[in-house]
């Protein structure tokens, strides 16, 4: 029996296309692992209305860890529309199978390095190196939104909240309500896993991103959490910034970021502008880790246009092969992994066209795998 048991779900457009550029460092690295091929994505929402079937958790209920390409998320209606004949009319409701996996699985923690690899000429500076946590699974992710507004919960916030008087003008059928639900809990989980990757890899700060200035209570809470927490790490800083003040400082002056944690949202917008900074979301890979299980999935989303044509760059895939190396403990493939990425980056001779060249997914993976 092989040693690990990996769910594979390509999922939509380009993730299959980048799967397959997974699976040529893998097999070179020859990681005593199985593969179980699980059904995730459009594919499945369209045929069965159901974008993430019973048979897929089970699976990654039986495997150690997954491996995730890319996903298609469209809005309510235009999901609905897209769904098969037979299948309209039902009340099926699209939800995004990796959101809902992150919640279901309790994948609390959303890792996004952004490092700049020298020799790509999309970086804004060589010298950036920055790891985002990013909460996973509540925040502005909670999911519990409403629309229209019942009247229930516009009366209990109406007896609650004197500000809430002032929407009731406007009829409850024209209310749309979005909440951003923290818990302590989930705030002192994350902010401790950034602090904790800070002193394991020799940082010096941990920049807690929010906006408590205006989101009083979700994000004072997460402030205060963050100070208490802070408290346990000497030797390392605890910065506070808002998050619009953060964006531009990021553009301003991304090397003196260490490790940033924010809240899922704010996670999910530095994340992507972080990924910019180091040349794009074809160099940006991420992992969403719970107490037991992980799913490794690069950032990028599906690019549809692109799907089938061994087009994208599939840096950010194979990086986040490295870092399912690192979860799993095999850190000394990881680390040979990450320098053959590093040496076919500096040598520069194999691009795809994100990075101004012309040669595939492919050829960059097999690229990868002649440097190992
Ligand atoms: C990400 C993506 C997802 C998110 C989408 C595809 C649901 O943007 O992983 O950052 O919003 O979390
Ligand atoms: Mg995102």
């Amino acid at each position: 029996m092989a040693k690990y048991r990996i769910a594979w779900m390509p999922g939509d457009g380009v993730g299959n296309d980048v799967m397959d550029c997974a699976r040529l460092v893998l097999d070179k690295l020859a990681l005593d692992a199985e593969y179980i091929s699980a059904d995730i994505g459009w594919e499945f929402w369209r045929t069965e209305g159901e974008a993430l079937p019973e048979r897929t958790i089970k699976i990654l209920g039986e495997t150690d860890c997954a491996l995730f390409g890319a996903i298609t998320s469209k809005p309510k209606e235009e999901a609905e529309a897209e769904l098969d004949a037979a299948l309209k009319g039902q009340g099926l409701v699209y939800f995004s199978p990796i959101v809902r996996l992150r919640q279901l699985l309790n994948l609390h923690t959303n890792l996004r390095p952004s490092k700049a690899y020298p020799g790509n000429p999309l970086n804004y500076r060589d010298d950036i190196d920055i790891v985002i946590f990013r909460e996973n699974t509540e925040g502005m992710y909670s999911g519990v939104e409403f629309y229209p507004l019942p009247q229930e919960v516009y009366d209990a916030l109406s007896a609650n909240h004197p500000k809430m008087a002032k929407f009731g003008k406007f009829g409850l059928e024209n209310i749309a309500l979005s909440t951003r639900i923290m818990t302590r809990q989930g705030c002192e989980n994350i902010v401790r896993q950034a602090f904790d990757y800070a002193r394991k890899f020799g940082r010096k700060s941990v920049t807690v991103v929010d906006k408590p200035n205006i989101l009083r209570e979700t994000g004072g809470l997460m402030i205060r959490t963050a100070r208490e927490v802070a408290k346990n790490y000497p030797g390392i800083e605890l910065w506070e910034t808002n998050i619009d003040a953060q964006c531009m400082w990021l553009v301003k002056n991304p090397q003196i970021y260490e490790v940033l944690v924010a809240e899922n949202m704010f996670g999910d917008i530095l994340s992507d502008l972080a990924a910019q900074l180091v040349g794009g979301l074809g160099f940006a890979c991420a992992a969403n880790i719970g107490d037991e299980y992980a799913l490794f999935e690069p950032t990028h989303g599906s690019a549809p246009k692109y799907a089938g044509q061994y087009k994208v760059n599939p840096t950010a895939m194979i990086l986040t092969v490295k870092m399912m190396l690192d979860w799993l403990g095999e850190t000394g493939m990881a680390g040979r992994l990450e320098e053959a990425v590093a040496e076919v980056i500096a040598a520069g001779q194999v691009r795809t066209y994100d990075v101004g060249g012309s040669n595939t997914s492919t050829e960059v993976a097999e690229a990868v795998v002649a440097r190992l």
